[in-house]
């Protein structure tokens, strides 16, 4: 329970637990808010227009591996109200969550609400609306890859079945720090799969790294940050980039965000397109469940897990 909620942050200082080693700490917070960042809108997707997206959603892709969408599709209504249902978890008891939260790491679903063990449904709506939301953002998921396909010169369906079969849906709470200049709410990493859709709400953390140094993100009101995936990068063979990214914290406020991750199933068998490869296939193919148990132990070690699947030059 412990690790399901804390109420050390209501103390003066920041356990000594949390204290990130000095070469990883963000020390100076104050960090460019990169405008630069493409801002996509995907309104209209046919025609010249079209061409202009897909042109976008390539550039944005090469050279900085995140970009955000609005006129995305998912409701507006619905990308707040799955926020606020995640808020409402986050707020609950220790006794409550506890309830709810599945242990065995092995389980696809961490946070089960069920009505039948638990008379009123808490958070209220939540199963209806992660749903919801989980279909949407699966449906922009497979939108945004099908414009990366034709930006590629790849079948526009080719991370359709089993490349994008997996989703995963994940809520981060970022509590406010006594110290944000010694620790990290995400420490640095790329995402393992294929594509993320994050949801970041309206305040300032996450923060990418770009030419030489870290840049914030900014929230925009209902827009959505997409980025690639290491998956991606691999089937790419190295077009699009799976860059760093880490989260900081700050001392006045809470942070939730939701993340959803589209990705192979644990069978799928990953390697560079065919017609990207050239004569210089940068990666082996590999099983993507191979992938994972490399990833995971090497979290925020990304050149080591990319390694791994190299060919050798
Ligand atoms: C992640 C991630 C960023 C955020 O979950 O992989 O990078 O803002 N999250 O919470
Ligand atoms: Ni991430």
């Amino acid at each position: 329970m412990e690790k399901l909620v804390s109420s050390w942050y209501k103390n003066k200082t920041l356990p000594q637990s949390y204290i990130f080693p000095p070469e990883t700490r963000p020390g100076n917070l104050i960090v460019p808010t990169c405008k630069t960042i493409p801002v996509i809108d995907l309104d209209n997707t046919v025609g010249q227009s079209r061409t202009r997206i897909v042109q976008q959603i390539l550039k944005a892709s090469q050279e900085y591996g995140f970009f955000q969408v609005i006129n995305h599709g998912i409701p507006e209504d619905l990308m707040y109200q799955s926020m606020d249902v995640f808020k409402e978890f986050f707020e609950m008891t220790a006794e409550d969550k506890a309830m709810l939260y599945s242990l065995d790491p092995e389980s696809s679903c961490r946070l089960l609400t069920s009505s039948v063990n638990y008379a009123r449904e808490k958070p209220i709506r939540y199963r209806e609306v992660v749903a919801t939301y989980s279909i949407e953002a699966k449906k922009l998921g497979l939108r945004i890859l099908e414009l990366v396909a034709e930006g590629l010169g790849l079948d526009l369906g080719y991370f359709r079945g089993k490349l994008s079969e997996s989703m995963l849906l994940s809520a981060n709470h970022y509590l406010p720090c006594p110290d944000p200049s010694l620790t990290l709410g995400m420490s640095k990493h790329c995402d393992a799969q294929l594509l993320t859709i994050l949801h970041q709400g309206d305040v300032n953390g996450l923060q990418v790294f770009n030419d030489g140094e870290w840049t914030g993100v900014e929230p925009l009101r209902n827009a959505l940050v997409v980025n690639v995936g290491n998956t991606l990068q691999i089937i790419s063979n190295n077009k699009l980039k799976s860059v760093e990214h880490r989260v900081v914290t700050n001392s006045n406020c809470v942070r939730t965000s939701v993340g959803f991750f589209i990705a192979p199933s644990d069978d799928s068998i990953i390697e560079p397109a065919k017609s990207l490869v050239g004569n210089a296939a940068v990666y082996r193919a590999f099983e993507y469940k191979e992938f994972l148990l490399h990833f995971f132990p090497n979290f925020d070690n990304n050149d080591l897990v990319m390694e791994r699947f190299k060919l050798q030059a």
